[in-house]
């Protein structure tokens, strides 16, 4: 028997920890889990009240079918500190909020009824990576992530690590690492069959072995018809082991994908492929929540990083994200940065050893995920630390040989000890504390490195804290925060020697008061806090092939008088199109083609219109009248796409957009966007009118019903609440009036 159950529901929160909890059930806050232990304000944020013990306990009843079989309870995170008891006996201990907890039931278990009490403190203690000093986050506390219940066989099949050798040859291996679960040390003899199943379910190889040990290796050999895992068409396998023994049978399924990486000192290789790794660093917070929001929201998430904002690499600062996110940066071919938890602080010879096991929890859950290429084994920015950083390198290699290590740092001559030097290059903006400094956006390797050769080399971090910019900011400083984001890329782009860049960050997050813009938001993201796109969040989609999604997005909120003296030049057009047509008014139209001579290295340069295009008396002046504008984009000729931008901007439309209609009936979230638009179907960024929200039938809204526009848009999140049928999403603003969607929750088959 192997069978895994979601143990997500039928919860009991209470607000503190007791001794009498651990073995009575008590009255309290029913809940389900994912579970944030305390609703946070979107912004000003105390960050002390969570900063405590918490309890979750469940009660529930032994069941017939478990009788000889190994019980266990798996919560996928919880933060941070977790103490498991059953039925009043601790049996598990964990100190790690980004990584799972297994518990061992079995011989706790009594008939008839049970009970679990999760004891969990979200203090930062220090003895705890990432605490002990400042972090630039908020970590939240709750059980946030799921919780399952496994049932399976006495002796049945563990750990699971698949590597695929020799890729790029036509015939293909598959080595398997695997170790077998036998808590009660059983005597046993068992049989071991292993089919690789292609997406349609068709076996593409197969084999079978006796096993009688604790750990057993199998390798495939000359597989044929292997389709590689790219990130345009990212084919995964499944290898399905069946384990039978005189003490039963499991199942276990994994999946997996053929694909080779290499960083080298002429940068990064996919498949034998040169790629230029171009992405965002991403929290995994939202608002309100904190870090608890279910599968489908840390699904989008993978979605907006590829899609939306066209990148190809996305870094998991500063922790392990939730396996929902990995399986689909698997899915859709994104590839993953993921690294230990910690934030500039190293603590003492405890906080290090258990530094050192996050090391090991992280790769033994992620090591089969093809999308994932590289291990953060140092401390994110912490200084040189030989020996621990010796022990992080060296537990990294003796795990995974298939995947090179990085440690992130921000110092420059750092000790280089491990396979790949990992910069967060903050250079860009020094001149204006550094008088003797040129405007500079990345430093060349050997500056950094200090040694005299190259090494494989990646930039982890650019820009954030040197320039926060707002969704709601003026737009000078949105282009100027395009500006510098496209300065970086093009530097990475234009050093042979660099694998790319990796930029601070793709969403605003929440954090302590020692960091942000003092109302607990580090406004570093090129998109907000709820995914919308600031104007830099298109210097990274206007990268990607326009056959994939045509950009044409011009960086201003096009007035007269936002900018200092007035007008809008130079106007920045962030596009993949090979010209831009300019209409300004009446006048002639211009082709502009875009700046390759300022950014020679982007794949997508913008086009830049000033008054080298448009003369002054063609733009007319302060008191004249201001014109509509037209622009068109052309590939290969043809028009690909129109945007106007209004003289006098009307008010006219209250778009309200899911992410998606469909929902689950258990456990499922859609966010919704709420923006205001001009005649145009532009954004009116500075409509600050609050919005009304209204949610009916089976769903439920997150957050406060009533939220203020920021920089022309807002949004938030329905999670469906275990009943099926409608949800009405109704939004209303005074001046825009009432849209309403409507959703549809469905029963979860079982
Ligand atoms: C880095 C750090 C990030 C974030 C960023 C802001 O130093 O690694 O977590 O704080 O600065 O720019």
């Amino acid at each position: 028997m192997s069978e895994r159950m979601n143990f997500n529901d039928a919860w009991v929160f209470h607000t503190d920890t007791r001794p009498d909890l651990r073995h009575n059930f008590a009255k309290g806050e029913s809940v389900s889990l994912p579970h944030n232990a305390c609703e946070l304000p979107f912004n000003y944020t105390d960050e002390t009240v969570y900063q405590k013990p918490f309890t979750y306990q469940k009660s529930f009843d032994f069941d017939p079918d478990w009788e000889g079989q190994e019980v266990a309870l798996v919560l996928d995170g919880a933060m941070a500190d977790a103490k498991i008891f059953l039925n009043g006996k601790e049996i598990a201990a964990h100190k790690d909020g980004y990584t799972p907890i297994h518990a061992r039931l079995t011989d706790g278990l009594l008939p008839g009824s049970n009970l679990l009490t999760v004891e969990i403190d979200g203090t930062e203690n220090p003895l705890i990576p990432p605490f002990g000093g400042q972090i630039d986050y908020l970590t939240y506390a709750g059980i946030y992530r799921d919780v399952w219940l496994d049932v399976a066989a006495p002796v049945s099949i563990g750990s699971v690590k698949i590597e695929t050798p020799d890729v790029l040859k036509d015939k293909k291996t598959v080595v398997v690492e695997l170790d077998l679960e036998n808590p009660q040390a059983l005597a046993f003899e068992g049989q071991l069959s292993a089919h690789i199943l292609n997406s349609a379910g068709k076996a593409v190889a197969e084999t079978s072995v006796s096993v009688s040990a604790a750990s057993k290796t199998i390798r495939f050999e000359n597989i044929g018809s292997i389709a590689l895992w790219t990130l345009k068409a990212p084919h995964l396998y499944t290898l399905k082991l069946t384990l039978e023994t005189e003490h039963g049978v499991n199942e276990t399924e994994t999946q997996f994908g053929f694909r080779h990486i290499e960083f080298t000192t002429k940068g990064f290789f996919l498949n034998g492929e040169p790629l230029k790794l171009r992405g965002l660093n991403r929290h995994q917070s939202f608002p309100y929540v904190g870090y608890a929001l279910p599968r489908s929201a840390q699904e989008r998430d993978a979605v907006i990083v590829k899609h939306d904002l066209g990148c190809n690499v996305v870094r998991s600062s500063h922790y392990p994200p939730s396996p929902y996110f990995l399986d689909h940066c698997d899915r859709i071919g994104l590839l993953v940065l993921e690294e230990i938890p910690g934030w500039q602080h190293l603590g003492g010879d405890k906080w290090k050893a258990e530094s050192v096991r996050n090391v090991e929890r992280m790769i033994r859950r992620d090591w089969n995920h093809p999308s994932i290429i590289m291990w953060g084994v140092r401390i994110n920015e912490s200084p040189d630390e030989h020996d621990f950083y010796t022990r992080t390198n060296e537990r990294a290699r003796s795990l995974d040989t298939t995947r090179p290590t990085g440690g992130i740092r921000c110092i420059t001559d750092s000790e280089f000890l491990e396979d790949v030097y990992t910069m967060n290059d903050f250079v860009l903006g020094m001149d204006e504390i550094e008088a003797d400094r040129e405007r500079t956006p990345l430093r060349p390797q050997q500056e950094v490195t200090g040694l005299d050769h190259d090494v494989p080399y990646l930039v982890t971090e650019y820009n954030g804290h040197m320039f926060p910019t707002k969704s709601f900011d003026h737009e000078v400083r949105q282009d100027e925060h395009v500006r510098r984001h496209l300065e970086v890329m093009n530097a990475a782009y234009g050093d042979e020697t660099s694998s790319g860049c990796i930029g601070w960050c793709a969403f605003d997050y929440n954090t302590h008061s020692d960091f942000g813009s003092g109302d607990g938001i580090c406004y570093h993201g090129v998109m907000d806090m709820f995914r919308e796109p600031k104007f830099a969040a298109f210097a990274y989609a206007s990268q990607v092939d326009p056959s994939e999604r045509v950009v044409l997005e011009p960086v201003t909120h096009y007035a007269r008088g936002e900018r200092n003296i007035g007008g809008v030049f130079p106007l920045t057009i962030l596009t993949n199109c090979d010209e831009i047509e300019v209409s300004f008014g009446d006048t002639a139209p211009r082709r502009i083609k875009p700046d390759t001579k300022t950014y020679p290295h982007l794949p997508h340069p913008p086009v830049i219109v000033d008054t080298a295009h448009f003369s002054d008396e063609e733009m007319g002046e302060w008191g004249q009248k201001w014109q509509t504008t037209q622009l068109s984009g052309f590939v290969n000729g043809e028009k690909v796409m129109d945007v106007t931008l209004a003289a006098a901007k009307i008010p006219t439309t209250l778009q309200v957009v899911p992410d998606t209609t469909n929902l689950d009936s258990k456990n499922d979230c859609v966010r919704v966007m709420v923006r205001a638009l001009d005649q145009t179907g532009r954004k009116l960024p500075y409509f600050f009118e609050t919005v009304e929200i209204e949610v009916t039938g089976a769903g439920q809204l997150i957050g406060p019903s009533v939220i203020p526009m920021r920089g022309g848009a807002t949004g938030f999140w329905v999670t469906s609440n275990g009943t099926s049928g409608p949800i009405g999403v109704r939004a209303t603003t005074a001046a825009l009036g009432t849209q309403t969607v409507e959703l549809q929750v469905k029963e979860l088959a079982q």
